[in-house]
């Protein structure tokens, strides 16, 4: 009959080899033999596993052990169990114990071999995943962005609960709509077709609801990779914020427009002057690139921009001759006189420097500071052409109005010495391929220099 002891040379060797924790027991449950990796395991040594039994090494447990190795030794075969080891000063240990009961060559019972397999890390990531995503449910459930994952081609492949806040419908409504594109109304939000380069996008946007109510969006879509490339697009709805703007924006303009009111009763030939200005310079803009908030500022300014002559005596606004030099010195303070009565309003643009600036010139002869090109806003370079244009055009109390031609005349002789001459090459683009109409101009055909 072959016993432990016999073979024990090629179990050491075996054990040696093996890279998971492994021990031997004789049939007396006493354990024989221990490899490096259960010493390891259980941070102890040969010495301190060998010749002594499980209730030796963990007296709350060895119960456990002695009776599932008694049965594995009359049963015979291999058994596994869940182990959940706590060594003393140690992380506790998951895994799975492997008993396999070892026969001599006659199928006598000789011993048991155990094996463990160490699932800790296993453990703890599947824990810390659980966790984790628990954590990331709760906080998308918490806030009251609606949060919602797309595919490279825009269609939802995660909706959170909180979609029912924004766009009163539930996850299902929202997964079976497909994506954004169904949910967010307003015509050419960028979301509607994902940018290839994978860039981070804020958009703000609009959603018309089922009960027709419109809600303003601030969309903000960025690229993750969570196992396959994936949009996160949150969604605030600030509504109430942007109405709130509106309703500011709205009183601010027309606060602004009676204090023009004002100025062209005082002066009969500014009247409609600034609206047209505004026309003008809208249309400059808007060819140049300007996004519609600078546009918004251009046009407030625009109407405004002459409003500096409320300081200026009516006798002298309404003066049919030529100007004397101390009367053209006073008329010269409506740019400065204007900035001092916008500076202190909280305008979203910087409109009280665009009046400010708006008798400045490209070399730096205009007035109030004798600015040059490079400091000046690019709405005031647009405000100066547009006014100039329109001052020439119109009525004025000394002289009728001297027709677009010569409007033209003057825009090409200050081209790129007093006027920016990129601004002035779109007003004269614009006027020649009629983009522009300005009401009350004098001349009804494009001048010479337009054909050239
Ligand atoms: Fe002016
Ligand atoms: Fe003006």
């Amino acid at each position: 009959m072959q016993t432990i002891a016999t073979t024990t040379l090629e179990r050491r060797t075996v054990f040696d080899m093996l890279p998971m924790p492994a021990y031997i027991k004789n049939v007396d449950l006493v354990y024989t033999h221990a490899n490096d990796a259960l010493c390891t395991l259980l941070g102890t040594s040969v010495d301190e596993i060998v010749g002594r039994t499980a209730a030796d090494l963990n007296p709350t447990d060895w119960s456990w052990h002695e009776d599932t190795d008694r049965r594995l030794l009359a049963s015979g075969g291999v058994a596994s169990y869940e182990l959940n080891l706590h060594p003393p000063g140690r992380e506790p240990i998951r895994g799975e114990l492997f008993k396999i009961r070892l026969d001599d060559a006659d199928s006598v019972p000789v011993g048991l071999l155990g094996v463990v397999i160490d699932r800790t890390q296993q453990f703890n990531a599947e824990q810390h995943l659980v966790e984790s995503q628990t954590l990331h449910r709760l906080v998308v459930e918490s806030i009251s962005d609606a949060v919602m994952l797309l595919d490279g081609a825009g269609r939802f492949t995660f909706v959170a609960p909180n979609i029912g806040a924004i766009f009163g419908i539930g996850v299902d409504e929202a997964m079976a709509r497909g994506g954004l594109a169904e949910l967010v109304s307003c015509e050419g939000c960028p979301l509607h077709d994902l940018p290839r380069d994978r860039e981070s996008v804020n958009v703000e946007c609009f959603a018309i609801l089922a009960d027709g109510s419109r809600r303003e969006l601030l969309l903000s879509a960025k690229p993750i990779e969570i196992g396959a490339s994936r949009w996160l697009v949150t969604c605030r709805d600030v509504t109430e914020r942007v109405e709130a703007a509106n309703r500011l924006k709205s009183s601010m303009i027309k606060t602004v427009q009676a204090l023009c009111a004002t100025v062209e009763r005082r002066d009969p030939y500014v009247v409609g002057h600034q609206d047209r200005v505004a026309d003008l310079a809208l249309a400059i803009g808007r060819r140049m690139g300007l996004d519609e908030n600078r546009l918004e500022g251009l046009r407030l300014a625009s109407i405004v921009h002459d409003i500096g002559k409320v300081n200026v005596p009516t006798e002298i606004l309404n003066k049919p001759g030529r100007l004397s030099a101390p009367e053209f010195a006073i008329i010269k303070t409506h740019p400065e006189v204007g900035y001092e009565i916008l500076k202190d309003i909280d305008f979203p643009w910087p409109v009280a420097r665009m009046v400010r600036e708006h008798h400045e010139t490209m070399d730096g002869s205009g007035y109030p500071l004798g600015l040059t090109g490079d400091q000046l806003l690019l709405e005031s370079r647009i405000l100066s052409v547009a006014d100039v244009l329109e001052a020439v055009t119109s009525h004025r109390p000394y002289r009728p109005g001297l027709g677009l031609d010569k409007g033209l005349e003057v825009l090409a002789e200050m081209r790129g010495t007093k006027l920016d001459p990129a601004v002035v090459d779109v007003c004269l683009d614009l006027i020649r391929n009629r983009e522009v109409t300005v009401p009350g101009w004098t001349s009804a055909e494009p001048a010479e220099l337009l054909r050239a």
